[in-house]
C-alpha cells in the first residue's frame, strides 16, 4: 500500500488500513531517534513552518525535532511574537507565509475547523497540530503506536478514557482512531463534560470512573480544560479528583498488566496522582518519545513519501 494524503486534518477521514500505514511508518523512523547522529536526508530542501496560535510544549518541539531529523528546514512562527497580536487575520497571516512558499504548515489554532480552513485556501500541506476542540491526529496516532508497543496490538483492547472530554480534542481523534483499529473505547466524566451523542462515534459513556476503569488494558487520563470552558463545569477541584481522579486504588481495578496514558500536560493532584503519574503502568515519557517518530512518519508522508526517494 502507499499513502500520500495531501494534508492530515484528522483521524476521522482516515481509514483503518492508512491509520496502521502510518503506525508501520513510524516504527520504521524510531530508530533514528536513537542513534548518535539523528539525522536522515529524506526532508532535504523541504521547508516547514511550525504555526502556532496556542501554547504547546511537547507538540511543537516535537514536530520542529521530526522535521529537524528529517534535514527539512524548519521554522516556528508563534503567534504571540507575530503580527497576529497587531490584527492580521488567519488567513492573512497564512497567506503570507504560503507566499515565502512552504512545503508544509504544522498548525494549532483555537478555532475547530481552522486547519480544514488553511488547506482550502492554501497550495501546501497542511498538518493539524491540534484544532481547538476538532481534532489531535498526531496525539492519537503517538497514543495508539504507545499502546501497540506496550500491548502489541490494538485490536480486542479495552481503553478507558476519563476526564473533560466535551473539550478535549485529543479524546475525539483518539475515539476515531482506537474504534477504527478495534479497540473497544469507553468514556467517563463529569455530566457537565460529556457531549451528548458522544456514543454515536462507536464508544461506550460510563457514569464513573470505575465503571470505565474495570478491567480495562489501557487507562488515558485528561485535564480539565478551563481555557475553554465558558462557565464553571465543576463544583471544585478537590471534589473533581475525589470522583475521576486516578489513583492507586482505583487502578487496581484495571487489568493487571494495565498501561496508564496521559498526553499532557498533567495536572498532578487533580486527573491522576503522582503515585499513578510516576508509578509503574504509567507510560507517559513512552508516548512523548514516541510523538517524534510518530510526527517523523506524518511529515513523510505528506512530502511525498515514496515518491521523494525516485525523485
Ligand atoms: N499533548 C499536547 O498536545 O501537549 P502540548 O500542548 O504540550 O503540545
Amino acid at each position: 500500500m502507499t499513502f500520500n494524503p495531501k494534508h492530515i486534518l484528522g483521524i476521522k477521514e482516515l481509514t483503518a488500513e492508512e491509520l496502521i500505514f502510518i503506525l508501520d511508518t513510524a516504527e520504521s523512523f524510531k530508530e533514528i531517534n536513537s542513534r548518535e547522529i539523528k539525522k536522515v536526508p529524506t526532508l532535504r530542501g523541504k521547508t516547514i513552518i511550525n504555526l502556532f496560535f496556542e501554547a504547546s510544549t511537547r507538540t511543537r518541539t516535537s514536530f520542529e525535532i521530526a522535521g529537524k531529523r528529517l534535514s527539512a528546514d524548519t521554522v516556528n512562527i508563534a503567534a504571540a511574537a507575530s503580527s497576529v497580536v497587531k490584527g492580521e487575520t488567519l488567513e492573512d497571516t497564512a497567506k503570507n507565509i504560503a507566499a515565502m512558499h512552504p512545503d508544509i504548515i504544522v498548525m494549532r489554532h483555537g478555532a475547530s475547523g481552522a486547519c480544514n480552513y488553511l488547506a482550502e485556501r492554501l497550495n501546501c500541506s497542511v498538518v493539524n497540530a491540534g484544532d481547538g476542540t476538532h481534532e489531535h491526529p498526531s496525539q492519537a496516532l503517538l497514543d495508539a503506536f504507545t499502546i501497540r508497543q506496550h500491548k502489541g496490538r490494538i485490536d480486542g483492547l479495552t481503553v478507558a478514557i476519563v476526564g473533560d472530554i466535551t473539550h478535549s480534542r485529543v479524546v475525539r481523534s483518539n475515539i476515531y482512531c482506537l474504534v477504527k483499529l478495534g479497540a473497544k473505547v469507553r468514556i467517563a466524566g463529569p455530566r457537565t463534560m460529556l457531549p451528548p451523542g458522544l456514543e454515536l462515534l462507536g464508544c461506550e459513556l460510563c457514569s464513573n470512573i470505575e465503571d470505565a476503569v474495570r478491567d480495562a488494558d489501557c487507562v488515558m487520563m485528561l485535564r480539565i480544560q478551563r481555557e475553554r470552558q465558558g462557565a464553571t463545569l465543576i463544583p471544585s477541584v478537590r471534589e473533581y479528583a475525589r470522583f475521576f481522579g486516578l489513583n492507586e486504588e482505583r487502578l487496581k481495578l484495571a487489568k493487571p498488566d494495565a498501561i496508564v496514558l496521559h498526553p499532557g500536560p498533567m495536572n498532578r493532584g487533580v486527573e491522576i496522582s503522582s503515585a499513578v503519574a510516576d508509578g509503574p503502568q504509567n507510560v507517559i515519557l513512552d508516548q512523548v518519545e514516541n510523538g517524534v517518530a510518530v510526527r517523523m512518519a506524518l511529515l513523510y508522508l505528506v512530502a511525498g513519501g515514496e515518491k521523494l526517494q525516485a525523485d
